[in-house]
């Protein structure tokens, strides 16, 4: 049975995590795996085999992540790990950390909603590890860069897909803002094949929630092969991407379940804001005052995240007015524009309704069109520095009696008079505030989802770790 496989396995194209049984050694389970991820877990008397830690988080903590070109032959009371040829490998055993209630509703009707409700928390876990005690200054240990390091940075390129590449383009801001390095952000199944400019001046740095997204692993891979350094912003530990990268960052958020990426994205947005402010220092770009002004409002953050959800029932009695629509429209400038993004991705998930985001200024070149009386648009007015424009858009489509629900920031008394409805979230600095602002996106995404019946933690035709091209 075992030399079968190895013999077929030497035969294999592509990309695969593979299970072989045998009739006649029925005792026995042989696996293996090619940039798809493969875990075995060890327990007592049994041992299991998964694609993800999550699946086996109840059984054991105790587990063998498996590296390409591994053959594992797994009984009920042992696991042998060999190379293709049959030579044994000796594995380290990686040991989750993680709660097991994590894997758990814990009382909430849907792991996504629990994961909206766990994001003060991930935020903290992410953020605290990396602020020095005096709330001052950012310091990343795992990265331990020299201003040399970041000074000899030509260009960095951010690629990912979904969710993470909507946290890259939030980045793309933070760090041309902060930090003054160019910044280009590219999905990675369209980065790999567009000859990309990379090189050893340029940082790489992918994101992903899973660490096991191939497009993403393979666009780090093109990145690496021209030269580039790289580094990953991940949840998992031990993933394919984390093992991939020259450094890792990671993101604390706690292993996350529902297929649509709630707290995995706002803790990518406070890590790549606090490698922006990292960055920022060590090469000089940023003034002292600044740093500690954009801390100060990132720390408030996790209690901010209460004001919001004690606006829930708003939240849930907007939903009505979305509940039989067929189009949804999310506008906003700057740092709003990525904000839109990933919440027209949020609602077309879960909730099966076309949404889409577009740039406040980009209207009137061809979506205005679309705007007729009743379609709903969400305005997303927290950037101050482009407010007065934003009031602009929001008359252009209130002019075709659209109707428009604004998200500002608390206090802010102009776009409240041009809407129809508002969702205030609490007044912060302007990077930190589309971090607060995508919750109640998520909340509206959620209940309308809810309502139409939808299954909102598995989404027809989506999976939550995207293994094939
Ligand atoms: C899938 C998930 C998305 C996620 C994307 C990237 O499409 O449904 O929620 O944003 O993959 O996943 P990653 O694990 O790389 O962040």
């Amino acid at each position: 049975f075992t030399s079968t496989v190895r013999k077929v396995l030497v035969r294999l194209r592509g990309s695969y995590s593979l299970v072989f049984m045998c009739k006649f050694e029925p005792d026995k389970i042989i696996c293996s795996k090619k940039d798809n991820p493969l875990i075995v877990g060890l327990g007592q008397g049994e041992n299991y085999i998964a694609s993800d830690i999550p699946a086996i988080l109840s059984y054991t903590r105790k587990t063998y992540i498996m590296n390409d070109g591994e053959i594992a032959i797994v009984m009920k009371d042992n696991v042998w790990v060999t190379d293709l040829e049959g030579k044994p490998i000796s594995k380290k055993v990686f040991e989750v950390n993680w709660d097991a209630e994590a894997a758990e509703k814990g009382g909430f009707e849907h792991f996504m909603l629990k994961e909206i409700y766990e994001q003060p928390k991930a935020i903290k876990d992410t953020m605290s590890c990396r602020i020095t005690k005096d709330g001052k200054h950012v310091h990343f240990e795992e990265l331990n860069w020299t201003p040399e390091d970041v000074k000899s940075i030509g260009k960095i390129l951010i690629t990912a897909c979904g969710t993470a590449y909507h946290a890259g383009l939030l980045a793309k801001y933070f760090i041309e803002k902060l930090a003054r390095i160019p910044v280009e952000v590219d999905i990675a199944s369209e980065y790999r094949y567009r000859d990309p400019l990379t090189d050893s001046k340029t940082l790489c740095i992918v994101i992903s929630q899973s660490g096991e997204t191939i497009d993403t692993l393979a666009a780090l891979k093109e990145a690496k092969r021209r030269g580039a350094r790289s580094l990953a912003v991940t949840n998992v530990v031990g993933s394919s991407i984390s093992r991939e990268a020259d450094q890792v960052a990671y993101t604390w958020a706690g292993p996350e379940i529902a297929v649509a990426s709630t707290k995995a994205y706002t803790t990518q947005l406070v890590t790549l804001l606090l490698l922006s402010l990292y960055m920022g220092r060590l090469n000089g770009n940023l003034p002292v005052d600044r740093e500690e002004k954009i801390l100060a409002d990132l720390t408030k953050l996790p209690d901010q995240c209460q004001a919001i959800f004690d606006q829930v029932d708003f939240i849930k009695g907007l939903c009505s007015a979305f509940k039989d629509k067929e189009d949804v429209f999310f506008i906003g400038r700057s740092m709003d524009y990525g904000l839109a993004m990933e919440g027209a991705l949020k609602l077309k998930e879960i909730s099966y309704i076309h949404a889409e985001s577009y740039a406040g200024g980009e209207l009137k070149h061809g979506t205005l069109s679309l705007i007729e009386a009743g379609v709903p648009v969400i305005a997303l007015a927290t950037q101050l520095e482009v407010e007065e424009k934003m009031i602009s858009n929001i008359k252009e489509v209130k002019a075709r009696d659209a109707y428009v629900v604004g998200v500002v920031q608390d206090g802010d008394t102009e776009v409240g008079k041009t809407v129809d409805d508002l969702i205030k979230v609490p007044a912060s600095d302007d990077f930190v505030v589309p971090i607060l602002a995508i919750i109640p996106l998520q909340l509206l995404a959620y209940y309308i989802a809810v309502s139409r019946g939808n299954d909102v933690d598995k989404p027809r035709n989506l999976a939550k770790s995207v293994t094939v091209e």
